[in-house]
């Protein structure tokens, strides 16, 4: 399929229409930046959160995982230096006053709402959200919502390390909730104020930081790979010297070709997740130090970090297609274009969909029978509304794998047709083996 330029809005109507994705409170005017995950939304993230956390974690003996506090000493986040540094460039044009990263209106040094070129000097606005703990609004009770996750990584590692008895190289992994206040949120969910990360901070003895930094580049590319992005829509930029951030020697961002231009670099190229060798800056802000055989020391830190969202919003841009004139058979959905969400089958949120060919007693019992079995280890759907290509259609369109039809010959031969989403092959499988063989096909190992 062709990067058509409306796949962005395509992808925002079908998020709404079929409840991946919703603005906040949309009642009220929704709230600028922030969004809801609707039942196939959660389903999705889930799964994304699911299939990283058996990658970077279960199946890898080096790494163990944390879920910490959302909102942590104050001290962290002095000592990690973002209470005074965790500041993007704003500036303000001088005609309608609207605000924006600086980095944004780099190329074209416009007002992306007015036109005009005149703006107010940049200024530092820092992202973190604030907060108080307790009944008191006072300076003393003030706390931050985190704006990473990693830093309680670093204040939790000399705990783990010996709790979990981990020597270098090793890692701790979290995905959780993390909140910037965004000066310009945008993109549907690709800039956004309240968003979760996955991040894994692999701590390695100093001598050994360029070849781990290069192995978790490799690693991370290769997950997006498995989960069938395409190879053609992803590339490697490695940061300049003046784009790395203070503590990091070097920065891989893994960039997606979006379709959407953000304003920062190649039109369409972005950051959709990064590899940063961190050093020993945040361990020493920290005063944490390891010690083994060899002596004492600080480990460096190899972080790669991703955003849930952004990656959530990379797999539907990447697994949507449009077929025109339609796949299936019936005349009627011949006329109409058909969509396609080829989405790995690991992450769609729902994995089989029954679908009795008719609302007649006997085969509705069958069919329920069948989704009740079916659905105690699968996310499941039962659809008896319209006609089998609309139906095939409904389910196409939001990625199911599988759509199970149960027609009057089930009640003979106890028999019923799977279709396979991507090759819209079926298959008569008996009933009694449907499990098993939904089982075998929906766990390949990645
Ligand atoms: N601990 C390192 C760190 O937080 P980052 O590049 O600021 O690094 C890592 O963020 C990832 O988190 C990004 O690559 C992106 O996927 C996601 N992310 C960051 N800010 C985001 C935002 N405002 N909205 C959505 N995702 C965001």
């Amino acid at each position: 399929m062709s990067r058509e330029n409306d796949l962005m809005e395509k992808i925002v109507s079908l998020a709404k229409r079929r409840g991946f994705i919703f603005p906040t409170a949309e009642k009220y005017g929704g709230l600028g930046g922030f969004w809801d995950w609707g039942p196939l939304g959660v389903e999705l993230k889930n799964n994304i959160k699911r299939e990283w956390w058996k990658r970077f974690v279960q199946e890898r003996r080096d790494v163990v995982g944390l879920d910490s506090a959302i909102v942590t000493n104050p001290e962290v986040w002095k000592k990690s230096g973002h209470i005074g540094g965790f500041a993007d460039k704003l500036v303000e044009c001088k005609y309608c006053h609207h605000r924006f990263k600086q980095e944004d209106i780099k190329e074209s040094n416009q007002c992306p709402d007015c036109g005009k070129s005149v703006f107010e000097p940049a200024r530092d606005f820092n992202l973190m959200f604030k907060t108080f703990v307790g009944p008191v609004e006072a300076s003393t009770s003030v706390a931050y919502l985190r704006p990473e996750t990693a830093q309680n990584i670093y204040v939790n590692f000399e705990t783990i390390a010996q709790t979990s008895r981990l020597k270098v190289p090793f890692g701790i992994a979290q995905i959780g909730k993390a909140f910037r206040n965004e000066i310009t949120p945008g993109n549907f969910v690709f800039r956004t104020r309240e968003f979760e990360q996955m991040e894994l901070e692999y701590f390695v003895n100093p001598k050994e930081d360029d070849r781990w930094f290069s192995y978790w580049v490799k690693e991370t590319i290769k997950w997006f790979l498995d989960l069938g992005i395409k190879k053609e829509n992803l590339r490697e930029h490695e940061q300049a010297k003046d784009e790395l951030a203070h503590y990091a020697k070097a920065t891989v961002d893994v960039e997606y070709n979006w379709p959407f231009s953000t304003g920062a670099g190649d039109k369409g190229w972005a950051e959709l997740m990064g590899v940063a060798n961190r050093t020993d800056f945040d361990l020493k802000a920290h005063g944490l130090k390891y010690k083994d055989e060899s002596g004492e020391f600080v480990p460096y830190v190899i972080e790669p970090s991703f955003g849930v969202e952004r990656s959530a919003l990379a797999f539907l841009l990447d697994a949507y297609d449009e077929v025109k004139g339609g796949r299936t058979t019936t005349t009627e959905s011949n006329k109409e274009k058909e969509v396609v969400l080829h989405l790995h089958k690991s992450l769609a949120p729902i994995k089989v969909a029954v679908l009795p060919l008719s609302k007649k007693t006997d085969l509705a019992k069958v069919a329920n029978d069948l989704y009740e079995a079916i659905r105690k280890n699968f996310i499941s759907a039962y659809d008896d509304v319209a006609s089998i290509g609309r139906r095939y259609r409904r389910q196409d369109e939001i990625g199911t794998p599988y759509c199970v039809t149960v027609d009057f010959e089930s009640l003979n031969d106890k028999k019923v047709t799977v279709r396979d989403r991507d090759t819209m092959e079926q298959e008569r499988v008996p009933m009694a083996e449907l499990s098993k063989y939904l089982n075998h096909k929906l766990n390949e190992i990645l």
